[in-house]
């Protein structure tokens, strides 16, 4: 396998490729470096151009819109585009394109080029000037999983360059994504202010634009966020005009404290339900207000344990209203939270995207659309450990019906390039965010990427699946023992099927095609190798421990 091109510059790099379950510290050893080569599996790209990344954008009338084609190639390349409506350029030197989109709705065909000095290529993306963003999931960086709550606009900056110089952006990944702890006080007149080490919001995003990346922020329908930050409540609209200001194009929005609010809303609007309780509901309502305006950091002990004491008598409270009862408050609070910051975003002057963060709470997928959001996390933060991914796999089942294009299942971010997977496990997790159509957020460092996981996040033909226009999440077709297999429909009449073993030893794992009534004839492509597979009745891999095997079905076209 040739992966000569990708381990330049970055052989540079120690590799950080652990090769067991356990948590492994950078390596420099001859060995590891040479297991972690030996596990790339994803072929170089070409030095000849290729346009990569969706083919299908959505977008508002009249917005600001901003869209870097993804391409790989040697540098320099030059690209050109036809059909762009008025209002759109695209730069020939940089390959992004700026302006506002037309004021007519409907879809507009564009004819992007690329070439260098090795030759040219082409591709059709469609710009759907409409209602619905996010057309395909979205695809990115957060920097939660590397850094937690250790942030600054420098840090972000510098991911945000490696995400270009690495070539990531090169695949498709645009949004880059600031999470808790950018938030500072609000001023006088009320309006949100980043922090002392959030100096420039509008700086940090007119930076990120200049590379033709997207913006992402995060606050909470709460008083305060899951960190402890300043949240939105009661300043939704003022919120969503300031991150419109700064040029936001993706909100992730974190439920953490409103469950306090959530508690009093219930004692308020159902009082009926609950007589013996609305009035302690309400007061341990007030008595936790002051402890979380208080800004002292960390926070006095006892003043911690008595807010934990109020969570879980609060609990306690609301769980013995009766469950499904209980679920309609539930559902009713939070679309009434989440509600509010939807329209506040609608009116903004800006499209962004809206991510829901409530872990799955009130079954969110069936009314995230309604309160306009475009994905929602559908269970508990993700950690670079395989039985809470696995755990956290378990739980997508059945929620397939409720995903498409413009509303995502958002299992939680990548854990990919945190030293703490194995190969097989990174290949794994990437497999089955793509068969899944989960939103694609890098949570590594990209400063430090080795050649192998490097390999594993920019896997085109993989990306593809997850890509994919018709917008289906997969679903586990069958499951025996440790071996499970998924399958997702694509365009064009394809299917992708995953091969999954989640168990501790190989696994032979075969299918049949006809097990999705398409012929014998169909033909079977190995996407992490970019193979054909020979023509046989059956696909068949031994797959690898925690490991996963992605293949397309192509049926051959009916004669005419
Ligand atoms: C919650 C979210 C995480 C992250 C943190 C930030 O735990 O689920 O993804 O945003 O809050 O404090």
């Amino acid at each position: 396998m040739n992966f000569r091109p990708l381990l330049h510059p970055l052989l540079a790099f120690a590799l950080a490729c652990p090769l067991a379950a356990a948590p492994a510290p950078v390596s420099t050893d001859p060995t590891v470096v040479a297991a972690c080569l030996a596990a790339i599996r994803t072929p170089a790209p070409p030095a000849t151009p290729r346009i990569n990344g969706t083919r299908v954008v959505g977008a508002r009338p009249e917005k600001p819109f901003l869209y870097r084609i993804p391409t790989t190639g040697e540098r320099p390349l030059r690209w050109s585009a036809g059909g762009l409506p008025r209002g759109l350029k695209l730069d020939p030197a940089t390959g992004i394109i700026r302006g506002v989109t037309p004021a007519k709705q409907g879809t507009y065909t564009l004819r992007l080029r690329a070439s260098n000095a090795l030759g040219k290529t082409s591709a059709e993306l469609d710009l759907v000037v409409g209602d619905t963003l996010a057309l395909t999931p979205p695809m990115g960086w957060n920097n939660y999983n590397a850094f937690r709550l250790r942030i600054s606009d420098s840090l972000i900056r510098a991911q945000a360059d490696a995400m270009v110089s690495s070539g990531l952006a090169d695949h498709g990944y645009a949004y880059v994504n600031v999470d808790d702890a950018w938030e500072g006080v609000r001023a006088a007149d009320g309006t949100i202010q980043g922090n002392e080490r959030f100096p420039d919001m509008p700086g940090l995003g007119a930076h990120l634009h200049s590379h033709g990346l997207k913006f992402g922020i995060y606050s909470s329908p709460g008083f305060e966020t899951c960190g402890g930050f300043l949240g939105s409540l009661h300043y939704e609209e003022q919120d969503a005009r300031a991150f419109a200001s700064w040029g936001v194009d993706y909100l992730k929005y974190d439920w953490c404290s409103y469950i306090i609010d959530a508690g009093r809303l219930a004692a308020d609007r159902h009082a009926e339900l609950l007589p013996a309780h609305a009035d302690r509901l309400r007061s341990l309502a007030a008595e936790y207000g002051p402890m979380r305006n208080d800004r002292r950091r960390p926070r006095p002990p006892e003043m911690s344990a008595r807010m934990k004491e109020i969570e879980t008598e609060q609990k306690e409270i609301l769980s013995a209203i009766p469950g499904e009862t209980l679920a309609a408050i539930e559902r009713d609070i939070a679309i009434d939270a989440y509600g509010a910051m939807g329209r506040a975003l609608r009116a903004s002057g800006r499209d962004v995207v809206y991510s829901l963060c409530s872990y799955g709470f009130a079954r969110v997928w069936e009314w995230g659309p309604e309160v306009g959001a475009n994905l929602w996390r559908t269970t508990q933060d993700i950690t670079p450990r395989w039985a809470p991914i696995l755990s956290i796999i378990n739980r997508q089942k059945g929620l397939e019906k409720w995903a498409g294009p413009g509303r995502w299942n958002d299992p939680d971010m990548l854990e990919i390039g945190n030293g703490q997977l194995t190969p097989d496990e990174m290949h794994m997790q990437m497999t089955q965010w793509c068969i899944l159509a989960a939103p694609l957020l890098l949570g590594n460092d990209l400063t430090k990427l080795d050649p192998l996981v490097l390999s594993i996040l920019t896997n085109d033909e993989v990306i593809a699946v997850n890509q994919d226009r018709l917008g289906r999440q997969g679903w586990l077709l069958r499951q025996t023992d440790a071996a499970g297999l998924y399958v997702k429909p694509l365009s064009g009449e394809r299917w992708a099927v995953a091969f999954f073993n989640r168990g501790e030893t190989p696994l032979e794992i075969s299918f049949d095609p006809a097990e999705l009534k398409l012929p014998a004839s169909t033909a079977a492509r190995d996407l992490w190798r970019h193979r054909d597979l020979p023509a046989s009745p059956k696909i068949t891999f031994t797959v690898a421990p925690h490991g996963a095997e992605l293949v397309s079905l192509t049926s051959p076209a009916p004669s005419p």
